[in-house]
């Protein structure tokens, strides 16, 4: 049997895992297209090597990208092509790549899909592998820098990813207990921020804004919240790629190695437009 494994679009901590997880079991007939479905349409396939090293580490050993191309005919056509001279192919990647997975199966190839994206927007699964490592680090991040806004009564905007979702956001915000949540726009009310950052701050107390990316600029934010508390100095923080490189948390790692034996099972079991997912907050393979 020959398996194919690709990870697509923006890496997640615990793809690793899965990789490794996949290798054990699958050992030479498991190949890897590399960059995601840019490897399937340039034919970039190759041997996935031995990863027990990477295992923990985030990143993708077989790298990942986005790509445009898959969604054109031509590509299309390439990648199945490529794709139909395996028995099965495993996506790991978000809603997107799921999209591509999907399309690959009504296509004549035998799937199976992992959710795994730090932005957790697979619509078919409460999870994807990724969500709690980078919202911990968001965590980590903000936890460990407002000691030092207390000291000098700053108010922080902390920017977190999450171009097309809030969930990051959100769940940053709950985990902080931060002052004010900018997830979407409705939240940018800036009479109400303002008031509220000049009541915490003649309390002499900092306050914490998480601000989800793709609302706001946010130096144009900073700078109209600056007009409104000119007594406050606003500092702005990008928390950045350290959410997608950060090592997977312990949930983490013990989502990524069922969604691994799930797959294993699913394809041992000749299942295929498969994917497996959480439900009910239990793995399952649908
Ligand atoms: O992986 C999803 C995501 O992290 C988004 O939240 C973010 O906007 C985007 O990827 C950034 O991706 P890229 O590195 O391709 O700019």
């Amino acid at each position: 049997m020959k398996i194919l494994v690709l990870t697509s679009g923006g890496d997640a901590p615990g793809m690793n895992q899965t990789i490794y997880q996949l290798k054990k079991s699958f050992k030479d007939d498991l190949y890897a297209s590399l960059e995601g479905f840019k490897g399937l349409i340039n034919g970039k396939i190759v041997k996935v090597p031995d990863c027990r090293k990477e295992k923990n580490k985030s990143g993708s050993i077989i790298f990942s990208s986005r790509c445009p191309e898959f969604a054109t005919r031509e590509g299309f056509s390439k990648a199945l092509e490529n794709a139909k001279k395996f028995d099965y192919i495993i996506v790991l990647g978000g809603n997107g790549s799921y999209k591509g997975c999907k399309e690959l199966n009504e296509n004549g190839v035998k799937t199976v899909f992992i959710p795994s994206t730090i932005d957790n927007d697979v619509d078919i699964s409460e999870y994807s592998q990724g969500f709690d490592s980078a919202v911990s680090a968001c965590e980590f991040y903000i936890k460990n820098s407002m000691p030092s806004m207390q000291a000098f009564n700053r108010c922080a905007i902390f920017e977190v990813m999450g171009r097309k979702c809030d969930k990051i956001a959100k769940e940053t915000f709950l985990r902080v207990k931060g002052d004010y949540l900018i997830a979407n726009e409705e939240n940018l009310e800036y009479d109400k921020i303002s008031r509220l950052i000049l009541d915490n701050h003649k309390q002499h107390r900092a306050s914490s804004i998480i601000l989800r990316e793709n609302i706001v600029k946010i130096e144009e934010f900073k700078s109209k919240l600056s007009k409104l508390c000119p007594e406050v100095e606003i500092k702005t923080i990008i928390i950045g790629y350290i959410q997608r490189g950060i090592g997977p948390t312990k949930k983490e790692l013990k989502i990524s190695k069922q969604f691994a034996r799930y797959a294993i099972w699913a394809i041992k079991a000749g299942r295929e437009g498969t994917a497996i997912v959480v439900q009910n907050n239990k793995v399952t393979a649908i």
